[in-house]
């Protein structure tokens, strides 16, 4: 039976500990020269603009053997209203796993139902299930351990922040989320979590929250999509930003992550992003080894 990835809940936590283990030995270099997918085929359909996700897939894909072919998925028939069904049951004659980023999540869950090959999510506007994978790993390496570590999450609880709630859910993790009124995560997934024994709660002071705070963690403002709330956005949250001074409030070794693109100078400053404490560059790293790690285990 083909898996899919839409969501990190389409792991167990033992499968989740199992693919962070993995990528960890794949950046290390082992099996360096073992080409498991070598003669596959691996579209990333993307109507959405990305860096880390299309790049990091695309130099994966091949280092594993295969071969990825990129398409804005405006380009395919689907933009001239072609369905995802129909599109769905003919590409998987050709392809052996879709990595797509789009808007609706039910597109996704369209997609995957009417695929027989595995269907990855690289990003919907409520999950990002990719990038909680190398936020996990980044976790593992930087303080060693994920168990009742504390992630306090400054912002919009968006599509980031949906997906490091399912993190902790399956990690043991412990989440505080500071988000403004009206704009927290996904009720769904936040009280599932809760209801399964995860340590998330939502507050809305920033500066209570970052308290014992072991990582610190933003996201932008404005995620794709909602570029006509800018103006409405920017006021509620400002005073939402990692600055020195609500850096200062957390434990003194706390890392902060942002899963990049950042707006510097909104949720993030350059003082911070650019400090010592600052893990972001190796966090977007590990989007290459724990999605060669998902590619290995869901491509057959
Ligand atoms: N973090 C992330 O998904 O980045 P991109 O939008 O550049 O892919
Ligand atoms: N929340 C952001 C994440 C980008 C990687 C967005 O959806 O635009």
């Amino acid at each position: 039976m083909k898996k899919d990835f839409l969501t990190l809940l389409d792991v167990t936590a033992e499968e989740l500990q199992a693919l962070i283990n993995r990528a960890s030995e794949l950046k290390i270099g082992k099996d360096l020269s073992a080409c498991p997918l070598i003669g596959k085929s691996i579209g990333l359909l993307f109507n959405k603009t990305s860096t880390r996700t299309r790049i990091s897939f695309q130099t994966g894909i091949y280092q594993l053997g295969a071969q990825a072919i990129y398409i804005n998925t405006n380009d395919l028939q689907l933009g001239r209203g072609e369905t995802i069904e129909d599109t769905a049951r003919v590409l998987s004659r050709f392809l052996h796993a879709i990595v797509i980023r789009t808007y609706e999540h039910d597109t996704i869950i369209t997609l995957a139902q009417n695929s027989s090959i595995p269907i990855i999510n690289g990003l919907t506007d409520l999950h990002h299930p990719c990038q909680a994978l190398a936020d996990v790993l980044t976790i593992q390496e930087k303080k060693g351990r994920l168990k009742d570590i504390r992630i306090v999450y400054i912002g919009d609880g968006n599509n980031v922040a949906n997906s490091l709630i399912e993190a902790a859910q399956l990690t043991g993790i412990d989440l505080v989320l500071a988000c403004p009124h009206g704009y927290e995560p996904d009720k769904t997934i936040y009280e599932n979590a809760r209801s399964r024994g995860a340590r998330i709660k939502v507050v809305a002071n920033p500066a209570e929250a970052v308290k014992d705070a072991d990582v610190l963690y933003t996201d932008v403002w404005i995620s794709m999509g909602q570029e006509k709330e800018i103006e409405r956005k920017k006021k509620k949250f400002e005073g939402y930003q990692i600055n020195k001074r609500l850096l200062s409030l957390a434990k003194p070794d706390a890392i902060v992550m942002h899963c990049l693109p950042a707006h510097r100078g909104e949720e993030i400053t350059d003082e911070v992003i650019d400090s010592p404490q600052s893990v972001v560059i190796d966090q977007a790293e590990n989007r290459l080894h724990t999605q060669k790690a998902l590619l290995e285990a869901l491509v057959k």
